[in-house]
């Protein structure tokens, strides 16, 4: 019988010190033994944001400990593990250093093949940890730092057809609860809170709905909250702000998620099978999820989302990543350095600052 690999995956890009060891399965998903995430929310609470150097310091004094537990949690030794992947980007240069350096440390001592992954291609692949998918698919990829429509054609194959133009979709979920005095981390409690209020209360703008394909932007958003914020003084106009926020990027999420579905099927043939994954932390919110399974059905789209330990940052899809690579000797040990910035599609052009014109 053909051996399953295992790895070990180690996460440390932003604020989510992370490790974790995964099987392969014989249908294309994988088994999980083990995924620890230490979050870092009491470090960065007090700031409404993550502070590198202190993430930095965080993953240093935990990354060991969390490594030890992953591995305990599996029952395995590293003796026992067929390669360790890292993340090599994007993300800080100071974070990802650390998780980077003791992956190649500990393959190098134990004679393991080390394999640096990018940070989206992780949450690219998330969806196939449970879920048997084929390629290609579509991919609405929507985290705190990247907000963007991929057709995944293959590993390793990724056409980029949207993004967004300023802020991402998580980021402007922290914004907003920054603004509002919500908490952090931002998207969770937009979310929590956004239940209490009356969504229809606040006309918000829907920044170019209507035009630019399925690129976003979402800075005249945020803006817009910080003005009405201004105008407001209850516990209760606050509440209704943030539903009105939510409701209004769920109605342009539902709108170019429409166009990103036409646009896939002009670049797949006929018999393709329509599938739609939506990943990253900002995957986990209910309202989203329930609005973009409503849209794959009407659009005849299998929609497929992570379960929610897989959508925010995490080890399991880097080393999950890691194993797909693998098999494909598609990874190169020599020439290998962290990197803050690695589009998934490098040929797309940067469509961010001003002066654009969409
Ligand atoms: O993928 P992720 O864990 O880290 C990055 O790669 O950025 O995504 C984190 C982002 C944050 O902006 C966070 O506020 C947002 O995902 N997020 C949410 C929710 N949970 C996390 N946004 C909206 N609703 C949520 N429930
Ligand atoms: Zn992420």
């Amino acid at each position: 019988m053909k051996k399953k690999l295992t790895f070990l995956g180690i996460e440390t890009s932003c604020d989510e010190t992370a490790a974790s060891v995964v099987r392969e399965n014989l249908n294309n998903t994988a088994d999980v033994l083990s995924n620890v995430v230490s979050s870092q929310i009491k470090e960065h609470k007090e700031f409404g944001g993550v502070v590198p150097e202190l993430a930095a310091r965080a993953h240093v004094e935990n990354i060991d400990f969390i490594i030890q537990e992953a591995l305990a949690k599996s029952k395995l030794k590293i003796s026992e593990i067929d390669g360790i992947a890292a993340t090599a980007g994007p993300g800080l240069i100071v974070c990802l250093t650390v998780g980077f350096n003791i992956g190649k440390s500990l393959a190098e001592f134990s004679g393991k093949p080390f394999l640096s992954i990018n940070h989206l291609e992780g949450h690219a692949l998330s969806p196939s940890i449970e879920n048997k998918i084929s390629f290609p698919y579509l991919l609405l990829l929507v985290s705190g730092g990247h907000s963007q429509f991929i057709v995944v054609k293959s590993l390793g194959d990724y056409k980029q057809i949207g993004t967004t133009i300023d802020d991402a979709v998580g980021e402007a979920f922290d914004k907003t609860a920054k603004i509002l005095n919500l908490g952090y981390p931002g998207g969770p409690e937009v979310e929590k809170f956004a239940k209490l209020g009356n969504k229809d209360s606040f006309k918000l703008p829907e920044p170019i709905i209507n035009r630019a394909g399925c690129h976003l932007s979402l800075a005249g958003l945020k803006t817009a909250v910080l003005r009405e914020s201004k105008k407001i003084s209850t516990k209760q106009e606050r509440y209704d702000l943030a539903a009105s926020f939510q409701k209004t990027i769920n109605k342009i999420l539902r709108k170019k998620t429409s166009v990103a579905m036409s646009e896939f099927l002009k670049y797949t043939s006929n018999n393709t099978s329509k599938t739609f994954v939506v990943a990253g932390g900002v995957a986990a919110n209910e309202t989203i999820r329930k609005n973009l399974i409503n849209l794959s059905n009407e659009m005849e789209f299998q929609p497929i989302f992570p379960s929610k330990e897989y959508c925010s940052d995490n080890a399991a899809m880097i080393a999950w990543a890691g194993i797909q690579r693998f098999k494909k000797k598609l990874f190169d040990e020599k020439s290998e350095i962290v990197k803050s910035r690695w589009p998934l599609d490098s040929s797309a052009p940067f469509l961010k600052g001003p002066g654009l014109k969409l």
